[in-house]
C-alpha cells in the first residue's frame, strides 16, 4: 500500500504553492501581467497540496457508502475522513454531527429547514450579515436585527435590548463570525454566552472566518459553545464544491430533512418512511466525495499552518495597505481602518476613490494592473447602505433608480480581500493602481449600458482565446 507522505506547509512558502500563483493575464498596454488574485473574499484558488492529495483520491473514487468494492471502502473511507478532519478544525465534540453542503448558503438554509421554527419565534441577526444569513429565516418566523455602529461593528447594547424587547420568543442568534465587506470579527464566545443565557440559541456564518481565525465550536452545551456553524471550502483553498454544516445534533428538531431521496432514509414504505440518523438524513443523493477530501486536506493544511502565523501574515497585509491607502488623497475606507489593524478586523478592505464609479475603479485595477477585486455590494445590501450613510430617501431613490433600468451611480464599494498567499508586493500593486486612479492615469473607458460594465477603450479579450477546452 503506498501513501504518500505529506510534509507540513509552511506559510512562507504559500505564495508560491497555490494553483495558478504565476498566470499570467492580459492588460491593455498589450502586455501579460501576472495575476494578483485580491478577490479571497469571494473564492480562493487551490492550495497545490489540496490539490495533491485530490489528485491521489481520483484514483480510488468510487461509489460512497454503497458498493461492496474496495474501491468503494476506500471512497466511504476518504469521505468520512474528511468529515472527522472538518471536525477537528472546527473544534466540534461529538455531540455535534459535520453535515457535508455545497457551500455556507446551503448550509444554513439546510439549518433554517431543520431548526423547526415556528411564526412565532424570532430569529436575532445582524444589520452586518450576508444574505445568506440574513434571507433563511424569513419563510418561518420573525426576523428582527441588531444595529452596527458607523464602523460597522455590532452594537451590542442594541442586542441587549432587542432580546430584552423579544423575550423568550427569541430561538435563535445569527452572526457572521466576520465580515465579508468590513472583515469586522464579533465577539462571538460573548454573544453565545448572551445567547444561551437567554435560552435561546446560536448560529455562527464563519464563511469568511473559517480561512482567517483558529474556530473553537466548544464543548456540546457549554455556555459559550457555538450550537451550529457553517463555512465553505472554497473559501479556504478547496474550491471543488464542498462546506459543512457542524450542528449540535439534539437541536435539529424538524424531523423531515431539507432534500429528500437516497441516502436520507433507513426505511421506506408506500405509505411509510424512517430518516436516517442526521449526517445521513441530511445529505441526500450520491455525495460530492472529493469534494469533501478537498475540503478535509484544506482543513487539515491550514491547522498544519497554524493560525497564529495565518492572523500576524494578514495583519501585516492590512495594516500596511490601510497605511498606504490612508494617504491617498480621494480614498475612502469603509469599517475600521486603524493602523495598526485591530484585533477584531480581517484581511478585507472596502473603499471608493472620489469622483470614480466602484465598477470603474475595479475594471482600471483588473486591466491596467492585473488586479482582481469584486466591487458592488458584496450580498451585503443593509450593511452597505448603513456603511456608506445612506438615509431612507436615498435607498428609495436608488432602488426606484434600479428597477428603472439604471446601471451607472448606483452605490457600491470596491474591496481587496487577502489570503495566506497574497504578499506585501501584491498589496503595493494594489496600492500603485489606486494612486494612479486618484492622478487620472488611466486609459479611456466606455459604459457598457447592458451589462453596466467599463471596458477599456479597444480592449476586450476574449476569455475562449486562453482556454482549450
Ligand atoms: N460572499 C462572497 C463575497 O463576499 C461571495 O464575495
Amino acid at each position: 500500500m503506498q501513501s504518500r507522505q505529506s510534509q507540513t506547509l509552511r506559510l512562507g512558502e504559500c505564495p508560491r504553492k497555490v494553483v495558478g500563483w504565476d498566470t499570467m493575464v492580459p492588460v491593455v498596454d498589450g502586455t501579460e501581467r501576472r495575476y494578483v488574485s485580491l478577490d479571497n473574499g469571494a473564492s480562493t484558488p487551490i492550495l497545490e497540496p489540496v490539490r495533491d492529495v485530490v489528485d491521489e483520491a481520483y484514483k480510488w473514487y468510487s461509489s460512497v457508502h454503497r458498493g461492496a468494492g474496495f474501491k468503494s471502502k476506500m471512497s466511504t473511507y476518504l469521505y468520512e475522513t474528511a468529515r472527522k478532519k472538518v471536525a477537528t478544525f472546527a473544534g466540534a465534540d461529538d455531540g455535534a454531527v459535520v453535515i457535508f453542503v455545497r457551500n455556507a448558503t446551503e448550509g444554513i438554509n439546510v439549518l433554517a429547514t431543520r431548526l423547526g421554527l415556528q411564526p412565532d419565534d424570532v430569529v436575532l441577526t445582524t444589520v452586518m450579515e450576508h444574505h445568506s444569513h440574513l434571507l433563511p429565516w424569513r419563510q418561518f418566523c420573525r426576523v428582527e436585527h441588531v444595529n452596527v455602529d458607523d464602523n460597522g461593528r455590532v452594537d451590542l447594547d442594541h442586542l441587549q435590548l432587542k432580546l430584552t424587547e423579544c423575550g423568550s420568543n427569541v430561538r435563535l442568534i445569527a452572526i457572521s463570525g466576520a465580515s465579508n465587506v468590513t472583515g469586522v470579527v464579533p465577539p462571538v464566545s460573548d454573544i453565545a454566552r448572551i445567547a444561551h443565557q437567554h435560552g435561546a440559541l446560536i448560529s455562527v456564518d464563519a464563511a469568511q472566518l473559517a480561512p482567517h481565525r483558529k474556530i473553537t465550536m466548544g464543548p456540546s452545551g457549554a455556555e459559550d459553545s457555538i450550537d451550529f456553524l457553517t463555512f465553505s471550502g472554497h473559501k479556504m483553498y478547496a474550491p471543488l464544491g464542498s462546506g459543512a454544516l457542524i450542528a449540535r445534533r439534539e437541536l435539529l428538531t424538524q424531523d423531515v430533512p431539507h432534500l429528500r431521496g437516497g441516502g436520507t432514509v433507513s426505511w421506506v414504505g408506500l405509505e411509510e418512511v424512517v430518516w436516517n440518523p442526521s449526517p445521513g438524513r441530511d445529505e441526500a443523493g450520491s455525495p460530492n466525495v472529493l469534494g469533501a477530501v478537498a475540503f478535509g486536506a484544506a482543513a487539515s493544511i491550514l491547522g498544519e499552518i497554524g493560525f497564529e502565523s495565518i492572523v500576524e501574515h494578514e495583519r501585516e497585509l492590512t495594516t500596511h495597505a490601510l497605511d498606504r491607502m490612508r494617504r491617498i488623497p480621494g480614498v475612502t475606507v469603509y469599517g475600521p481602518a486603524d493602523v495598526p489593524v485591530a484585533e477584531d478586523k480581517m484581511g478585507v478592505i472596502c473603499f471608493n476613490v472620489e469622483g470614480y464609479a466602484h465598477e470603474h475603479v475595479a475594471s482600471i485595477l483588473a486591466n491596467e494592473w492585473g488586479v482582481g477585486v469584486r466591487n458592488g455590494r458584496f450580498c451585503a445590501q443593509p450593511y452597505l447602505e448603513r456603511l456608506l450613510g445612506l438615509n431612507k430617501d436615498e435607498v428609495l431613490d436608488y432602488r426606484t433608480r434600479m428597477f428603472g433600468g439604471e446601471k451607472f451611480g448606483l452605490p457600491g464599494m470596491v474591496r481587496a480581500s487577502f489570503g495566506i498567499y497574497n504578499t506585501i508586493e501584491d498589496v503595493d500593486t494594489l496600492c500603485d493602481g489606486i494612486e494612479a486612479i486618484t492622478r487620472g492615469e488611466h486609459v479611456e473607458y466606455d459604459r457598457d449600458e447592458v451589462t453596466g460594465d467599463f471596458i477599456p477603450r479597444g480592449f476586450e479579450p476574449d476569455p475562449a482565446d486562453y482556454f482549450r477546452w
